[in-house]
């Protein structure tokens, strides 16, 4: 099956954000979080002078279906002609649940099925504006919530959440503090790297995916140090994990994300930490299927010729999450033994349901899927 690569129309660049000011829709919906909220609220309102508008700010990080569902509802009373998601993932996710939500008025949020269409795109636009530079949300078909019923991280999907403009307006990532700047990034990094070993890679995502991944090594660590206010290199980091974003709503992720989900979801750690420390156990893991594709992001990165090309890619993210002062096991997340033997059965349960399991580039068996998890947590090199 071939599926089609769609990409919105893309506002880039220092300022893009005043593109706001040329949309025709008068009845617009903000999805946000309280901070973003603060920090843009005034600016975005200037861009709608005597048009209706309405902030719903509820949103927060790894949002629950409760909160998420409460945007929907208000969508579905205010009426929007257009719907705009601004902030990190969580408000993107948001946003574009409040569309589904509003587009097919009879459906729940746990209703949403890639196989059936919706014709969303009838009742409102979407468009979507990151403030962090990593989810590649405004991308991608996907979005995750919390359940509040089992406290599991979910992900849905419909293509039609893909939105019909997004805006890269590096300004906007400036405000990030350095915490946010590494997880997000250590995100963007994980994505591009799993979308360039998925199965379902293409000619078009890998060469976004090894232009990104070029881009995070040499940018992620100046952006999150002494080079955190220099607008070109936060440009460079901004546009670099939209084009993952782009890369991988399309060509997948792989383990380091379904094992992230689950520790999110379990211990309370931001995403892009969970699959940052998992990312090079996952490598590892996968080394029988992808060798070849790891020789090909080495050479992207200049590096020819090494013996083990696994060991050597699975070494280098080592050596920027080190960098980035980023734990290299889980253990070092401050996850206590006990928390540890506690949560386990629940951690390879829910990856194993994951549906991004079943797409990692070699196939992870439950006896596999605890291996992995227990390397590491203990920060061992994965010999299996
Ligand atoms: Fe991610």
């Amino acid at each position: 099956m071939s599926l089609p690569i769609k990409i919105p129309v893309i506002y880039h660049g220092v300022g893009a954000l005043d593109q706001l000011k040329n949309f025709k829709e008068n009845r617009i919906l903000i999805v946000t979080d309280k901070t973003i909220s603060k920090l843009y609220g005034a600016q975005l309102l200037s861009y709608f002078e005597k048009k209706e508008v309405k902030i719903f700010d509820e949103v927060e990080p790894d949002p629950k279906d409760t909160a998420v569902i409460k945007g929907g509802d208000v969508a579905r009373k205010f009426k929007p002609e257009l719907i705009i998601g601004i902030g990190g993932g969580s408000a993107m996710d948001a946003a574009k649940a409040a569309y589904f939500l509003y587009g097919q008025q009879s459906l729940k949020l746990y209703d949403m099925n890639v196989m059936i269409e919706y014709n969303l795109k009838e009742k409102s636009k979407l468009v979507l504006i990151p403030t962090t530079s990593g989810t590649g949300s405004e991308h991608t078909p996907g979005l995750v919530v919390t359940n509040t019923q089992t406290g599991q991280k979910v992900s849905l999907a419909s293509f039609e959440l893909i939105p019909s403009a997004v805006i890269l307006d590096p300004t906007l990532a400036l405000r990030m503090p350095q915490k946010l700047t590494v997880a997000t990034g250590l995100d963007a990094l994980t994505q591009a790297i799993e979308s360039a070993t998925s199965k379902m890679v293409s000619d078009f995502t890998q060469a976004l995916n090894l232009y990104a991944i070029k881009t995070l090594f040499e940018y992620l660590p100046k952006a999150a140090g002494e080079d955190a206010g220099d607008i070109k290199v936060r440009a460079k980091v901004h546009n670099a994990a939209s084009m993952a974003g782009i890369a991988f709503g399309n060509s997948g992720l792989g383990l380091a994300h379904s094992c992230g989900h689950a520790l999110g979801g379990a211990f309370h750690i931001p995403h892009g930490i969970t699959v940052g420390v998992m990312l090079p156990y996952v490598i590892e893991f996968n080394k029988p299927e992808c060798k070849d594709k790891y020789v090909e992001i080495l050479e992207c990165l200049n590096i020819t010729g090494v013996k083990d090309p696994t060991a050597k890619l699975s070494s280098m993210v080592k050596d920027i999450l080190k960098k980035l002062k980023t734990p290299l096991s889980i253990k070092e997340l401050s996850v206590s033994e006990n928390d540890w033997k506690q949560n386990f059965e629940k951690l390879v349960n829910w990856t194993k349901g994951d549906i991004i399991t079943m797409i990692n580039p070699r196939m992870a068996s439950e006896e596999h899927i605890k291996k992995i998890f227990q390397y590491a947590y203990e920060g061992r090199v994965i010999d299996f």
